[in-house]
C-alpha cells in the first residue's frame, strides 16, 4: 500500500497534486510519501514485535537524510556499506549502537572512522578483513564488535545481479569456513564476537530461502556454542521484496511470522537489514514528455528522464509502472519511454502498452524509490535531479536540483593546459 493515488483524473501524492510539486520544483523530480515510508517501517517492526529486534534500513536503498531521519524517529538503526553512508546516518541523528557496516571492501579509513564512531558491529565478510579489523582496532585502542557474514549457500530466485547468497557470490564467509573463522576471532585480542550475519539477495518474492538460510545458520550456532562462543544477535540482512508489476512478495506479516517460527527459541536479539521493502514503493520519479516519434516500426516517447535518473530498467531490464500526472490521453499505444541519453540502452519502459502521452505531458515512473536516485549519476553531464517529500498536505525539497556548476565542482584546468 501506497498514498500515490488519483483524485479525479489527478494524481496526487498525499494530500498533494504531483502537478503542484512540478510547477513549483520542476521536472524531472523524485517524490516521496512520508506517511509510506512510515507505514511500511512499522510494518516491518511490528512484524517482529513478539521478540528483541532493531531495523537497520539499509541506506544504499535510499540516503536522503530526510529518509534516514524518518526511521531514525520511529527508533531505527541502521546498514551502511561505506564511511559516506556512516557520514549520512550521522548528519541524520542515528544512534551509533544501532549501526551494522556490511560490504566486501572496507578500507582502514573507514574501519577507524566506524571503531571511532562507536557502532554495533561489522558484518565481516572475509578471512582478511577480520585481521583488518583485529589490527586497526589494535592500534586506536578500541575493539571490534563483529559478525561473521555467512554465505549460506541458498539461491533466492532473483535476479542474478542481486543474488548474493550462494557459493559463487563474492559476498561473505563460506558456512563450512564460518566456524574455522570464529575460531580465530576469538582468538584475536581486539575482536569481540556479538553475532551471525546473512543476507540471501534482494527482491525475493518468497520466504522458503529465508527459512532454509536461518535453518543452516542454526547449524553453524550450534557448532560455536560447542566452542564456547556465545552471540547476541541474528542479523538476517535485507531482500524482502515489493509489488512493481505482479509479483506477489509476502506481506512484512508474513515474513514474521516464518522468521519468528524458526528463531523463537534462539533467544537472540534479531537484526533486519530491510531497504528496498521500506522505500521502494514510497517515491516516484516524474518526468515529461518532450517529444513522441511515431517510428515506422516503433513509438517512441522521449522524457526529459534518463537512465542516469533511473538506472534500473537499463541494468536489470527492470519493470516501473508508469502513470500519467493528468488522465487525459487518447486511448493507449504500444512502445518506449526513453530518455535523452546516447545509448540505446537508455529506456524507462521497454515495448509495452501506456496511454498515449503527448508532448508536456507529465509521467510519474513508479516504485521508484529504492535504488533510483542512490544510483542515479551525472552521465552525459546532466544535473542530478531535486527529489521532494510530502507529508500530508505539505511538500518540501529534501534535495535540490543540482546546477550545471555543480557539474564541474572540484575540477580544475592543469596548469600545463
Ligand atoms: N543488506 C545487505 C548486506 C545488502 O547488500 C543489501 C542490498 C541490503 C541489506 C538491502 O537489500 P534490500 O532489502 O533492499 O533488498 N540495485 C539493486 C539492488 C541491490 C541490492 C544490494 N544489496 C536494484 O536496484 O534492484
Amino acid at each position: 500500500m501506497h498514498h500515490f493515488q488519483y483524485k479525479g483524473d489527478e494524481l496526487f501524492a498525499e494530500e498533494v497534486a504531483v502537478k503542484d510539486i512540478v510547477a513549483k520544483v520542476g521536472s524531472p523530480v523524485y517524490i516521496y510519501s512520508q506517511a509510506t515510508l512510515e507505514r511500511h517501517f512499522k510494518a516491518m517492526d511490528s512484524a517482529f514485535a513478539a521478540t528483541p529486534h532493531t531495523i537497520c534500513y539499509s541506506v544504499k536503498a535510499n540516503s536522503n537524510l530526510a529518509v534516514l531521519k524518518t526511521f531514525i524517529n520511529l527508533g531505527g538503526g541502521v546498514d551502511i556499506v561505506s564511511g559516506g553512508e556512516l557520514f549520512r546516518a550521522l548528519q541524520a541523528g542515528v544512534d551509533p549502537k544501532k549501526v551494522v557496516y556490511s560490504g566486501v571492501g572496507k578500507r582502514d579509513d573507514e574501519i577507524a572512522y566506524a571503531l571511532e564512531t562507536g557502532i554495533l558491529m561489522f558484518n565481516v565478510e572475509s578471512e582478511l578483513e577480520l585481521d583488518r579489523l583485529n589490527e586497526v582496532a589494535g592500534r586506536i585502542g578500541k575493539k571490534a564488535g563483529i559478525a561473521i557474514r555467512v554465505n549460506p549457500d541458498v539461491d533466492p530466485e532473483t535476479h542474478p545481479y542481486i543474488t548474493t547468497g550462494l557459493k559463487k557470490a563474492k559476498f561473505g564467509i563460506n558456512i563450512e569456513r564460518a566456524l574455522e573463522q570464529y575460531g580465530r576471532a576469538k582468538e584475536m585480542a581486539n575482536i569481540e564476537i556479538l553475532g551471525i550475519d546473512c543476507h540471501i539477495g534482494s527482491q525475493l518474492t518468497k520466504v522458503s530461502p529465508f527459512v532454509d538460510a536461518i535453518k543452516k545458520l542454526k547449524r553453524l550456532l550450534t557448532g560455536m556454542q560447542d566452542m564456547g562462543i556465545q552471540v547476541k544477535y541474528l542479523d538476517l540482512g535485507g531482500g524482502l521484496g515489493i509489488q512493481y508489476n505482479d509479483e506477489a512478495p509476502p506481506l512484512p506479516a508474513d515474513y514474521g511470522t516464518s522468521i519468528l517460527a524458526e528463531t523463537k527459541d534462539l533467544g537472540l536479539h534479531l537484526l533486519f537489514e530491510p531497504g528496498r521493502n521500506l522505500v521502494g514503493n514510497a517515491g516516484i520519479l516524474v518526468g515529461t514528455c518532450l517529444y513522441t516519434k511515431k517510428g515506422e516500426e516503433k513509438n517512441f516517447v522521449i522524457v526529459d528522464a534518463g537512465m542516469n535518473d533511473l538506472a534500473r530498467p537499463a541494468l536489470y531490464g527492470s519493470f516501473h509502472g508508469v502513470a500519467p500526472v493528468r488522465k487525459d490521453q487518447d486511448g493507449s499505444i504500444v512502445g518506449d519511454i526513453v530518455g535523452p541519453i546516447c545509448e540505446s540502452g537508455d529506456f524507462l519502459v521497454k515495448e509495452r502498452e501506456f496511454p498515449n502521452f503527448k508532448q508536456g505531458d507529465q509521467i510519474a515512473f513508479l516504485s521508484a524509490g529504492a535504488y533510483g536516485f542512490t544510483m542515479s549519476s551525472n552521465y552525459n553531464s546532466r544535473p542530478r535531479v531535486a527529489e521532494v517529500m510530502v507529508k500530508g498536505d505539505k511538500f518540501e525539497v529534501i534535495r535540490e536540483r543540482e546546477k550545471v556548476e555543480d557539474l564541474v565542482r572540484g575540477e580544475s584546468i592543469p596548469s600545463f593546459l
